[in-house]
């Protein structure tokens, strides 16, 4: 009998050239590391990566970049859906409507060819981060901000966003934030993207489904849940103490642990970096002190690593960014490695379609309805 992988824990599910783990904990996306990328690298570059396999020459990445600042306005009938929708929707919710909705306006839906592909994501790429802007504007009843052509990805969804151009250091320390979201190899989301490709669905599916699974808070709704226990602790003198009773009571932190990396998560370091300068900017440094005390109790008590999510969450909080929106920004720079993978699924298909170990009853007999009682 075959072994059975609950979580496909340890099982190589396929190959993929777009990023890895490597066996010493360094995270690489199409081969270059990731805190080069993000400390070197704009968002719209490393998207330009991820998608094209390789770095952009000048003219590449203007071409690409001015399709995106050309992309980025929402169809009318998008924007009337997400008005529709109740203003106590939750913003996941609302991200996984607007992508479908988004299909029905995108001739090229149905196309699933590698260039169709491409144009597609570029297009993805360019709506969500409008998407998720409007939305929260509307459930709040405030007008829907243009976006702006003279800004670049992450500063245009603060503006969107808020309503005023953010300042550049800000705007810049979300754009590291997206970088070391772009991308994650098989990780929940993008296997369920993969999957639905396989079965030579379309690009908008596969991104509907990929939102639904990064919403669960034992992936990127973690990024919410973190946020959560950050303010509840509030103060750094309590950190060690909630921590110590949260684990008498079994209970998880949330922002801790990942199945892949067991002594570091190679994201912390850059996110940790650019959290503390804007906590040193903003004369504010309540939440780095309580993120280090928690790293520190957790891996004194339970010798697990904060993941990502526990140092972008303070960031965007810091931003004053709802922490509500925490998982659609996940969203809106992870489209860029679902759409990767699904153009490399596709490219190269087989569908998925593992087997299972029967553990359910057998040989009953059927009794009719009307003898059942
Ligand atoms: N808090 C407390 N204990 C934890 C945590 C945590 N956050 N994570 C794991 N553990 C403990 C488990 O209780 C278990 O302990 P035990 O052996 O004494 O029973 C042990 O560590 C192993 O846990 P598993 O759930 O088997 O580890 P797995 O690899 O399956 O889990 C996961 C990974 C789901 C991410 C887990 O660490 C977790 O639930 N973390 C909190 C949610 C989170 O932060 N998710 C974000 C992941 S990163 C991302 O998606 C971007």
């Amino acid at each position: 009998m075959s072994e059975v992988r609950p979580g496909l824990e340890g099982v190589v599910a396929g190959e993929t050239a777009i990023c890895s783990v490597r066996p010493e904990g360094e995270l690489i996306y199409r081969g270059y590391n990731v805190h080069d990328l993000a400390e070197q690298a704009g968002f719209e570059e490393v998207a330009y990566l991820v998608l094209f396999g390789k770095l952009p020459t000048g003219a590449e990445i203007k071409a690409f970049d001015d399709g995106l600042r050309s992309n980025r306005t929402l169809p009318p009938g998008v924007i009337e859906s997400l008005d529709r929708l109740p203003s106590d929707a939750v913003p996941m919710d609302a991200l996984r409507t607007a992508v479908s909705t988004l299909a029905l306006y995108d001739p090229e839906a149905g196309d699933n060819s590698h260039d169709a592909n491409l144009r597609k994501a570029a297009r993805l790429l360019a709506r969500m981060a409008t998407a998720v802007a409007a939305q929260h504007r509307l459930s709040q009843g405030l007008e829907v901000v243009a976006p702006d052509p003279e800004l670049n990805h992450a500063a245009n969804f603060l503006h969107m966003l808020r309503g005023r151009r953010p300042d550049e250091f800000e705007a810049r320390v979300l754009e590291v934030t997206l970088v070391l979201y772009l991308e994650h190899e098989f990780n929940a989301s993008t296997f369920t993207a993969r999957v639905i490709a396989s079965t030579l669905s379309d690009l908008y599916g596969a991104v509907v489904g990929a939102i639904a699974a990064l919403k669960g808070p034992l992936h990127g709704g973690a990024n919410e849940k973190a946020m959560d226990v950050i303010l509840e602790i509030g103060e750094p003198a309590r950190a060690e103490a909630w921590v110590e009773e949260s684990l008498r009571q079994k209970r998880r932190v949330m922002g801790f642990g990942h199945r892949i990396y067991k002594t570091a998560d190679s994201r912390v370091e850059v996110a940790r970096k650019w959290g503390g300068l804007l906590g040193k900017q903003l004369d504010d440094t309540r939440l780095s002190d309580i993120c280090t005390t928690v790293e520190e109790v957790m891996r004194r008590e339970k010798n697990l690593c904060p993941n990502v999510d526990f140092y972008t969450a303070p960031i965007y909080h810091m931003m004053k960014i709802p922490v509500s929106l925490n998982t659609p920004i996940f969203a809106m720079s992870r489209v860029v490695g679902w759409s990767a993978h699904v153009i490399e699924q596709i490219d190269n298909n087989r569908l998925f379609r593992p087997n299972s170990r029967y553990v359910g009853a057998t040989g009953l007999e059927f009794e009719p309805l009307d003898r059942r009682g």
